[in-house]
């Protein structure tokens, strides 16, 4: 008989569910750490470092849906979708709808990611218009020859095949938006500390709103790792990257071997600070610790606690003995 859908709260701090595992254990010195060995089924769903607990539905119910298409005998590749865009249609979460509004009060540029364990990969970046990025990062996997469109081609490219054209906004993402304009207003008032000007080098297309800006804490990315009945893994990622950046900015969410990889060994996914983790490619470091038979617990725990203390760090993970997840 197969196991009931379940999941289980593993942090507040990074929002991550596990669903269709058997334990959870809540750690010690970091904000999140859990995992443990599981056989099946199994996914794994985030809400991004900087989601508060408040919103800990979102990725549970993400984690059952990836968990349904499993236990439904669906590929670990339609889990981990199914699971990403969940969120992503989720308006309290940094993707699709809820994507982050940058400086200019307009611009909205996503990225996002898919991977399987057997290596296919694909990404967009800096695509707009669209309500599900993830979706278009999967047709570029199953409709072209490319592993990563960017900018306006993936946005027309999205549109040709049958997307909306729509710009993915909502009452949630406009309040986040005034609430870091009036954060970065009072930073930029302030003589005791420095902040980078990021007016100086404006390359929007919209003139620079009257009452330019700031760094809240706010959510970061969505994301997904699955294995299926086979014991084949795939990865998912989705964000609205970080609001206070220049135009055309790209996070590690689509950069190969930085946001996601999976492999034959598991499937890791990461959410953070974006130019961080690309430099230490984080999340093929960490599958790189599965592949050598490192427990996906440990894998995770090792990576975070040698990520630097003043960067955010969330990390989700499934090899073939089991789950992790770890963050600070
Ligand atoms: N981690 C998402 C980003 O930096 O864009």
């Amino acid at each position: 008989m197969r196991p009931a859908p379940r999941s289980l709260l593993l942090s507040a701090a990074l929002l991550a569910f596990a669903a269709g595992v058997p334990e959870a254990r809540t750690a010690d010195t970091l904000a999140t750490l859990a995992g443990g060995r599981s056989a099946g089924p199994l996914a794994l769903t985030h809400g991004g470092v900087g989601s508060g607990p408040e919103l800990a539905d979102g990725p549970r119910a993400a984690a059952d849906t990836a968990l349904k298409v499993l236990l439904a005998g669906g590929s670990s590749l339609d889990a981990a979708t199914a699971g990403t865009v969940h969120l992503e249609n989720d308006p309290r979460f940094n993707a699709g709808t809820g994507a982050n509004i940058r400086l200019d009060g307009k611009t909205i540029q996503m990225d996002a990611a898919v991977m399987t364990g057997a290596g296919r990969f694909a990404a967009v970046g800096v695509i707009e218009r669209v309500r599900n990025p993830v979706l278009v990062a999967r047709a570029v996997m199953d409709s072209t020859p490319h592993l990563f469109l960017a900018g306006e081609g993936a946005t027309r490219f999205a549109h040709r095949i049958g997307f909306a054209d729509v710009v993915p906004t909502c009452p949630e993402a406009e309040a986040k938006y005034r609430a870091r304009m009036k954060r970065l207003g009072e930073l930029y008032a302030r003589t005791d500390t420095t902040i980078y000007d990021w007016r100086r080098y404006w390359n929007f297309p919209n003139p620079m709103p009257a009452d330019v800006l700031d760094w809240g804490k706010h959510g970061d990315t969505v994301g997904t790792v699955a294995r299926d009945a086979s014991g084949r893994f795939a990865a998912t990622l989705s964000t609205g990257g970080t609001s206070v950046t220049l135009y055309g900015r790209v996070g590690d969410v689509p950069v190969y071997g930085c946001g996601l990889y999976a492999g034959p060994a598991g499937a890791v996914a990461c959410t953070g600070e974006g130019e961080e983790i690309i430099k230490r490619f984080m999340a093929h470091a960490v599958y790189e610790k599965l592949a050598h038979g490192v427990s996906a617990r440990r894998a995770v725990e090792e990576a975070v606690r040698a990520f630097p203390e003043r960067f955010d760090l969330g990390l989700i993970a499934v090899g073939r003995e089991g789950w992790g997840v770890a963050g600070r």
